[in-house]
């Protein structure tokens, strides 16, 4: 049992727009592995051989490889408590942003409605070549999915080095200078620009709450801060919200 302030339930009561900003930490629950840390995937694995555009293009097939390992993952997980509560919350809520840095649609998968990718999505493949999109299954066979044209098909994520979507990181951006209060969640907000938006909202006078099992950099930066997991704390936010409205 986590004890939600006072303040806390206070701005929820208050708030017309609020923004979850995501990060792998909320998706460890259900099974998928973070970044960073003690068993980060990057602990093991280096970026610039898996997450890359050269590395693609050097050597699809180990790409594909691993990427078809994290599409198995992700297709057997299923969203958590932490998923779940931000989706109940738009029933109680006019505007319930998410703005998530995970490609593995648990946010959507749990029920939320507004949510900006900003690294991509694994569910969608595109052609390097023509950019047409493809969202099937690719069978873990030894070929690499090639395109009607014959381009290359990549995985519509964003590797080291390369552009965020423009329409959703505009869109998080609006959302992160027009919110009330800012959650962020289970990411240790060292990847930009997506941790910029956390300066946006700081800048605009959201109120900022952060859930993490443990302090990030962007710690100092916040009004409140709860240390547990997302899946028991999230959960708890919303049990005191609706404890206080009736
Ligand atoms: P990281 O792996 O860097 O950070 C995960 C965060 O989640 C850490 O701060 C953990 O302490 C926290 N955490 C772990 N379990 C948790 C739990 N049960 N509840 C709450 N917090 C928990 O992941 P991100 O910050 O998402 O980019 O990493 C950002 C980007 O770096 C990723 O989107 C990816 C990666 O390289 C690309 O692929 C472009």
């Amino acid at each position: 049992m986590y004890k939600i302030s006072e303040r806390t339930i206070e701005k929820l009561r208050q708030t017309k727009s609020i923004v979850f900003f995501t990060g792998a930490g909320i998706s460890a629950e259900s099974g998928i592995p973070i970044f960073r840390g003690k068993d980060g995937i990057w602990n093991k694995l280096k970026p610039e051989e898996l997450a890359n555009f050269d590395a693609f293009m050097r050597n699809p097939e180990m790409v594909w490889e691993w990427y078809k390992h994290r599409k198995q993952i992700i297709k057997e997980s299923q969203p958590n408590a932490a998923h779940k509560t931000i989706a109940e919350f738009q029933k109680y809520l006019p505007e319930v942003v998410v703005v998530t840095q995970n490609i593995d649609n648990l946010h959507r998968r749990a029920g939320s409605k507004i949510v900006y990718e900003l690294h991509g999505n694994i569910e969608r493949n595109y052609c390097i070549n023509c950019h047409k999109f493809y969202t099937e299954d690719f069978e873990l066979t030894d070929k690499i999915p090639t395109c009607e044209c014959g381009g290359l098909i990549r995985p519509d994520v964003v590797w080291f080095g390369e552009y965020l979507p423009e329409d959703q990181l505009g869109a998080s951006e609006k959302a992160a200078k027009s919110c009330n209060v800012f959650f962020v969640v289970g990411t240790s907000a060292v990847v930009y620009p997506a941790a910029s938006l956390i300066y946006t909202a700081k800048e605009n006078s959201a109120y900022l709450i952060e859930v993490n099992i443990e302090e990030t950099e962007v710690s100092r930066l916040m009004n409140e801060s709860y240390f547990g997991k997302a899946g028991e704390i999230l959960p708890e936010f919303l049990e005191a919200y609706k404890k206080d409205c009736r």
